[in-house]
């Protein structure tokens, strides 16, 4: 399932499979222009944040087709990426694509925007191939974790539709199902965008991997029966100390998974990572419409006019974490430091 987000260079259009109508409908939302791929991010079309960050990244190369080559081309560029790295306010991806796609443009000198342009899908096809890669590494590392017959918890959707491939959390499993590792997976169903029940369970049953649904509020009754025996998650945003952004519920599942002693494992390429932020509380937390919550479809299901939480992730305390999961190995605690050697050792 590599093939969810597509740049069609003959059309100038970038292509998302649209996950909203997943596991019932495959359907594509084409984005011709950066008002089209925020709202596609928006809306949910395409989530997950290094998937966030791939689309991100093609979205720049349509800002700038946009921006044109009259005499203000780079001040409408400017104001189209800002705009772009707003669209969604918690996955760090976005803003880190957007970032490392300035960076090129900056060190590129003066170029005009014909040859920014080819320079630019390059680069955004790097950002795509780097991330398969990143998720198929970490994959790697984290099997290591995964014992032969556990059953793994993971919550929301870290497979390959969140990523460019291959998936982080997923990508651990699929690592540890390919090496013949005989394991079964509890996808938590993940309201109120059923990320898990509708998205995990349709990527594992592809690949033929075992996965039960679970309501996220069985999670504690799971444990306590002995049915779970790892947790392995995505993540949004790590601070430099660990603490991690991960979707709403993510919190609970570790305060559960430490109560019972169960190893609980955050999986994420060092994209999702933010030095910037010295802890999670830092971490901006997007709150969603509240219709996603009153609603299923075009069903109401509170009583109107009553007001709703939607916080769409948490922060998981870096002390409930066992180990984080990246392209340079498994981090443990203390994550200061092991996050910087992690930096310098990619940089070395
Ligand atoms: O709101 P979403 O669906 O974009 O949130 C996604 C998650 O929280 C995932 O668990 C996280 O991005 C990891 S994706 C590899």
């Amino acid at each position: 399932m590599e093939k969810h987000i597509r740049f069609d260079s003959g059309e100038n259009a970038l292509l998302l499979l649209d996950q909203r109508l997943l596991p019932l409908r495959e359907e594509y939302v084409p984005c011709r222009t950066t008002d089209d791929v925020v709202a596609a991010l928006r809306n949910m079309v395409v989530r997950g944040a290094p998937a966030i960050g791939v689309t991100a990244a093609w979205g720049c190369v349509l800002a700038l087709l946009e921006a044109g080559d009259g005499p203000d081309w780079r001040d409408r560029l400017d104001a189209l990426l800002h705009r772009l790295a707003e669209a969604r306010p918690t996955a760090v991806n976005l803003r880190w694509a957007v970032d490392r796609m300035r960076r090129v443009w900056r060190n590129a000198g003066d170029m005009d925007p014909d040859l920014l342009v080819r320079v630019w899908r390059a680069e955004a096809a790097a950002v795509q191939r780097e991330d398969i890669a990143a998720n198929k590494t970490l994959g790697r590392f984290g099997a290591a974790c995964i014992q032969d017959g556990d059953t793994i918890m993971t919550h929301c959707n870290a497979g390959a539709l969140a990523t460019a491939g291959y998936g982080t959390a997923l990508g651990v499993i699929r690592a540890a199902w390919e090496e013949g590792k005989k394991i079964s997976v509890i996808a938590n169903e993940t309201r109120p965008f059923l990320q898990g029940a509708r998205l995990t369970a349709y990527e594992l049953q592809a690949d033929g991997i075992p996965v039960a649904v679970a309501c996220d509020n069985a999670c504690g009754l799971l444990m306590r029966r002995g049915m779970v025996q790892c947790v392995v998650v995505g993540a949004d945003r790590i601070a430099a100390n660990g603490d991690t952004a991960n979707k709403i519920g993510t919190y609970s599942v570790a305060l559960l998974a430490r109560e019972h002693g169960i190893p609980f494992f955050v999986a994420a390429p060092l994209s999702t990572i933010d030095t910037t932020l010295d802890d999670g509380s830092a971490i901006p937390i997007e709150q969603r419409p509240a219709r996603e919550v009153t609603h299923m479809g075009d069903t109401r299901l509170t009583p109107d006019g009553v007001p709703v939480y939607n916080f769409a992730f948490d922060v998981t305390p870096a002390a409930l974490i066992t180990g984080i999961i990246t392209e340079q190995g498994v981090l443990h605690a203390p994550y200061t430091a092991s996050i910087r050697g992690a930096f310098a050792a990619r940089k070395g």
